[in-house]
């Protein structure tokens, strides 16, 4: 973006209503997308199939892999969770991910992350074929991500580029900050941006200047994972933010800095035991950005979304492999 249209835009939004990427419509929208491509499917293939494992008991993560069952359901495709104990050793857990690959049946493999500190998690995400590598983890995805060649995309980024194009936000020369570098999020968001030719940072907690960076990001990508914590200094007036972040609040004191006055939230954390909030500041974006997503009902509902486009993706592959040629 040139520097005259930069400044235009800095202005041009001071004081202007930002508005809200809305995470569920555009999931609804590419789920409805995904009823054509899944009936062709099992006319003339088979219904796809998800298979889930989600270790020991992790509350969120019971939650997350909950909604990505459903979702299925909703959609007609097939999925099945596996529910190991979180004494579940490595090899133990790489025997039912090999049991998972030799199934025909399934055409994605998702291994809920984190898990339990004495499985080696990288192992065992590596061990999924690459052709059912639903998350886009696997060293062969990411490479394939890295150099522009087709195959699954982490789902969280992917959701991220989807919302913004199909709000027609433009991304092609803008600069774009993403604050993580995570291999889930950061490091995959950074990469696609830089396919749409955005000029890309990505910050850390090393970053030296992290508000003067963040501060010049026209598209603020916030992925640390840590409660409001980006603010009015990191946000450009008219920035894009885009905020990944997923923290609950539990402690008054903390609620009271994040939505301060707000006598709602503070009584809505009091009947529930704790709030979501991201990344950054709510009211920092609500009176800085041009547009930004809300937490919850931005990015997350698009995880599960782009979640589904991957799994017909692969269930599509695995058709072609048996020479059944859908549209
Ligand atoms: N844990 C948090 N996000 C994700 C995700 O996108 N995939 C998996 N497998 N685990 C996660």
């Amino acid at each position: 973006m040139s520097g005259e249209r930069r400044a235009g835009r800095d202005l041009l939004f001071c004081g202007v209503m930002a508005q809200l990427l809305d995470g569920v419509r555009v999931r609804d929208e590419i789920k409805a997308e995904l009823d054509g491509r899944i009936g062709a499917l099992q006319n003339h293939f088979r219904t796809p199939g998800l298979a889930v494992v989600l270790v020991g008991e992790n509350p969120a993560s019971a939650i997350y892999v909950r909604n990505k069952v459903k979702t299925c359901q909703e959609l007609g495709i097939h999925s099945e969770t596996l529910a190991p104990p979180a004494s579940i050793c490595t090899e133990e857990l790489l025997a039912l991910v090999d049991g998972l690959n030799r199934r025909e049946e399934i055409d994605g493999i998702l291994v809920q992350m984190p898990l339990p500190p004495q499985v080696d998690a990288k192992r065992v995400l590596d061990a999924i074929l690459p052709d059912k590598d639903v998350d886009g983890f696997h060293p062969v995805s990411v490479g394939n991500l890295s150099i522009g060649n087709p195959g699954p995309r982490a789902c969280t980024p992917a959701g991220v580029i989807e919302l913004l194009k199909r709000y027609k936000i433009p991304i092609q020369g803008t600069d774009a900050v993403v604050v993580g570098r995570s291999d889930i999020v950061g490091k995959p968001m950074a990469m696609m941006l830089i396919h749409e030719s955005a000029t890309v940072t990505v910050c850390h907690s090393k970053t030296r200047d992290l508000e003067g960076v963040c501060a010049r990001a026209d598209i603020l990508i916030a992925a640390m994972g840590r409660p409001a914590f980006l603010d009015d200094r990191h946000v450009k007036p008219g920035a894009v933010v885009i905020d990944v972040g997923m923290n609950r609040v539990t402690d008054q004191a903390e609620a009271k800095r994040i939505w301060p006055g707000d006598a709602a939230k503070l009584a809505q954390l009091g009947a529930k035991g704790s709030l979501l909030v991201g990344d950054v500041l709510p009211t920092s974006m609500a009176s800085r950005a041009s547009f930004y997503t809300p937490v919850p009902g931005g990015v997350g509902p698009l995880t599960i979304a782009m979640l589904m486009v991957n799994t017909v993706g692969l269930a599509e592959a695995h058709a072609r492999q048996v020479g059944i040629l859908l549209k």
